[in-house]
């Protein structure tokens, strides 16, 4: 929940496309963060289809994974939105991009 009465401020609005659909983010939060306001909590399936999604929030446990930009495995709680950025959701694990 954003509190701009409570002094916290955010940075300006960013055109986003999460799943191909537009979106839009703040600049200063994370993707998971856009992914959250975007209303879904589920950032991946594993290989055997089971949702994943923010876990430890901070980098470590690399559950948020997401295609950012046409590249996979990219851990959305460490990842800041910018604009234009275009995230997907993604199925099973990621391929290195070709
Ligand atoms: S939620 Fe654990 S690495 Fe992102």
């Amino acid at each position: 929940m954003r509190l701009p009465e409570k002094g916290l401020t955010r940075g300006p609005r960013v055109n986003i496309l999460v799943d191909g659909e537009p979106a839009s983010a703040y600049v200063g939060e994370s993707v998971a963060a856009a992914l959250m306001a975007d209303g879904a909590m589920r950032t991946r399936t594993t290989a055997g289809g089971e949702p994943r999604g923010l876990f430890c929030g901070m980098g470590v446990c690399f559950d948020c994974l997401v295609e950012v930009d046409g590249v996979p495995n990219t851990r959305a709680c460490v990842t800041w939105v910018r604009e234009g950025m275009r995230i997907d959701r993604q199925d099973g694990p990621g391929t290195a991009p070709s």
